[in-house]
């Protein structure tokens, strides 16, 4: 048996963060990769893994404890082969698993996105009962206040509140900046059972409830409720986490954002053909160029020709600035079997397509096995997703905010195109571009596409 230094993998930018939650008692036998603690910082709460198999000797860390990338977590009685087998290092530790997204990071989806504030509280079912212990004080659930921004809660709270079937949303915080509680959760429910929540009939009555969950807040009809077991056979299945986080971004991505798709096309028929070359050439050294990392190189060119396109809006400082980047962080949403995640090429101006390539390739080797850390998904500017290597011909993808525009990429196809004199065959690239209208005008979005096709049409442009 051996004693193992459980520390903190490399989260990112996150520095001092704080123990929010202790998931493990000495004496607990843990598997690898099982969530430790959580620790929060201002704009997000994540749970941190164990990077091996054992049993929990001694916890380092208590709660309101301060850490960071290498803090020691637990000491760990690990089997000896083990201990051998595993990773020792933070860096090599298994990716950290975000609880709730951060604000410029997991891209998680289409258009994946970064939660400052879900409009929509994940996955809430409808109310189970719960035990109940009467008249203890409680200020009764009000129905009409409206939910703003995500519930403040951890996972392990979120995880109950799910099992009741409590819509977080509703729970008002009674901890630390208003962060919901266990017992806040208890307390909702016991308000429910006291009948000091509407009842479903009443709200199927009311013309437009003003608050609550599934909409409500955004004076919509309740969600359609449907005992689908009467038409026939049913199973339940969980959303995987990555789904679960992303749909909420997803939700306040695309409710909060005016955004505008434009569809157009690109002649890629010599860069196709450069590709294939490039391949045959790079064969032995393992690199296989896709068209993504083209599409990479050249959204840089026309990032930096149309740099409002890669900027942000300043909302914090009341939306009436944007803030431009100078740097190009170029996220690709790679699909895995758990859902949607956008890994991010750092710095693709200063990459060659080669280098992209085989970091696209590498980044979506990690995200497919789950390998991905916060670091390795944050900080992009703009996103693009393709779904080329599939089929399709147009789509619109979600922006993911805080960025203002994603490029989506379809199969190309070989099409009858007029040269002026006779209908000759070219491969074209649908492209659809959707764009956030607070910062971005239609004739801009025309012209960018238009200039990205020329680009991909043409790619010796890059260079002027
Ligand atoms: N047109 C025609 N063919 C294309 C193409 C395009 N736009 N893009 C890729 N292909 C081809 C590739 O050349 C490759 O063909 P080959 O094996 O004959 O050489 C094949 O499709 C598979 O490519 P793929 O593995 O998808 O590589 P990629 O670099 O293009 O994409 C990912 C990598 C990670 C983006 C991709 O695997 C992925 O996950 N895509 C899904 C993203 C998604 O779901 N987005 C939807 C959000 S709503």
């Amino acid at each position: 048996m051996a004693v193992v230094e459980i520390k903190v993998p490399d989260i990112g930018d996150f520095k001092d963060v704080a123990v929010i939650e202790l998931l493990v008692q000495p004496g607990d036998r843990v598997q690898a990769e099982q969530s430790l603690i959580t620790v929060e910082s201002d704009k997000a709460s994540m749970e941190i893994p164990s990077s091996h198999a054992g049993v929990v000797r001694e916890l380092k860390v208590k709660l309101g404890d301060k850490v960071s990338e290498g803090s020691v977590i637990a000491l760990l009685d690990v089997a000896e082969d083990e201990a051998a087998a595993a990773p020792a290092s933070p860096a090599q530790a298994p990716a950290v698993a975000p609880a709730v997204a951060p604000a410029v990071a997991p891209a998680v989806a289409p258009a994946v996105g970064a939660p400052v504030a879900p409009l929509v509280a994940p996955a809430a079912t409808p109310a189970a009962p719960a035990p109940v212990e009467p008249h203890e004080p409680h200020e009764p659930h009000e129905p009409t206040r409206a939910p703003v921004g995500l519930p403040h809660a951890s996972p392990a709270v979120r995880k109950f509140a799910r099992e009741l079937g409590v819509p977080l949303a509703e729970v008002r915080g009674s901890g630390p900046k208003g962060r919901i509680t266990i017992e806040d959760v208890q307390a909702f429910t016991r308000a429910v059972m006291r009948g000091e929540q509407q009842t479903e009939a009443q709200k199927a009555r009311a013309p437009a409830p003003a608050t609550g969950g599934d909409g409500a807040a955004l004076g919509l009809l309740p969600w359609p409720k449907v005992d689908f077991a009467r038409f026939g056979p049913i199973e339940r299945q969980e959303l995987p986490r990555i789904k679960r986080i992303s749909g909420a971004n997803l939700t306040r991505n695309a409710v909060m954002i005016p955004a505008v798709t434009n569809h157009d096309d690109a002649d890629v028929t010599e860069l196709e053909a450069f590709r294939q070359q490039l391949n045959k050439e790079h064969e032995r050294d393992g690199v296989k160029v896709t068209m993504l990392a083209f599409l990479i190189k050249a959204c840089v060119a026309a990032l930096q020709k149309f740099p409002e396109f890669n900027s942000s809006l300043d909302v914090e400082g009341g939306g009436e600035a944007l803030i431009l980047k100078r740097y190009w962080h170029i996220g690709f949403a790679a699909d895995t079997p758990n859902g949607l995640v956008v890994p991010v090429i750092r710095d693709a101006d200063r990459k060659g397509v080669l280098q992209i390539a085989r970091e696209t390739a590498e980044l979506a080797r990690k995200a497919r096995d789950g390998k991905l850390s916060p670091a390795d998904m944050s900080g992009a500017t703009f996103t693009i997703s393709s779904l080329g290597g599939i089929g399709g011909r147009y789509f619109t993808p979600i922006i993911n905010a805080p960025e203002v525009a994603i490029l989506g990429v379809c199969k190309a196809r070989w099409e009858p195109v007029w040269d002026g004199k006779a209908f000759v065959p070219r491969l074209m690239l649908p492209l659809s571009l959707t764009w956030d209208h607070r910062v971005i005008d239609g004739a801009a979005a025309a012209r960018f596409n238009a200039y990205l096709g020329q680009l991909l049409a043409d790619f010796r442009r890059i260079l002027l």
